[in-house]
C-alpha cells in the first residue's frame, strides 16, 4: 500500500515539475520580446520568480525525495533501469539549475540566447523524460 502512495505522489510531483520545465522557457522568450526597462520585463521577472518559487522548487524536491523512497522500497540501487534513469534525472535537474540562473541573469537585464536557442533547447527535458518513463516502466536492463 505503501509503495503506490509513494507512486501516485511520485507522478503528481513528476508532472508539476515537468509542466514547470516546459513553462520556464516559453516565459523565457516571451519575457525577452519585450523592452529592458518597460514594466512589462519587471512583469515577466514577477512570474518568473513565483514559477521556480511555487512551482519548480518544491516539485523538484518532492519528485526526488519520493523517487528515492521508492527506489529503496522495490531495492532499485543494483539495478541497470535504475542507473540510467539517475543519469537522466541528474541531467534534467542541472537543466533546471540552469534555468534558475537564467532566470536569475534575465532579472539582471542578460539576455544570453536567442528566442529561438531557446525554443530549441525547450525540446531537451520532453526527450529526457519519455525516455525516463521507458526506463521505468519498461526496465530494458
Ligand atoms: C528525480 C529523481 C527520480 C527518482 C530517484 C525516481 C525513481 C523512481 C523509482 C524508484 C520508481 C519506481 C519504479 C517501480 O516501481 O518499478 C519510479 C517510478 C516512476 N517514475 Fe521516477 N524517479 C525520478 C524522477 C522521475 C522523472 C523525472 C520522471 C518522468 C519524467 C519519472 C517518471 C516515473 C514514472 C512514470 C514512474 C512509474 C512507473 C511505473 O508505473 O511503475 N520519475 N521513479
Amino acid at each position: 500500500m505503501t509503495y503506490y502512495w509513494l507512486k501516485a505522489g511520485h507522478i503528481i510531483f513528476v508532472i508539476f515539475w515537468m509542466a514547470g520545465l516546459f513553462m520556464l522557457p516559453r516565459y523565457f522568450v516571451y519575457h525577452q520580446e519585450c523592452a529592458p526597462d518597460s514594466p512589462e520585463n519587471a512583469v515577466w521577472i514577477d512570474r518568473e520568480r513565483k514559477l521556480l518559487k511555487i512551482i519548480l522548487w518544491p516539485s523538484l524536491v518532492v519528485v526526488w525525495i519520493l523517487g528515492l523512497l521508492l527506489a529503496v522500497h522495490i531495492g532499485a540501487f543494483g539495478q541497470g533501469w535504475f542507473h540510467a534513469k539517475l543519469a537522466l534525472v541528474l541531467g534534467l535537474s542541472a537543466y533546471h539549475v540552469w534555468l534558475a540562473d537564467y532566470a536569475s541573469a534575465l532579472a539582471r537585464g542578460q539576455r544570453k540566447l536567442t528566442g529561438r536557442q531557446l525554443r530549441m533547447l525547450n525540446e531537451v527535458p520532453g526527450i529526457v523524460a519519455a525516455l525516463a518513463v521507458v526506463l521505468v516502466v519498461v526496465k530494458p536492463f
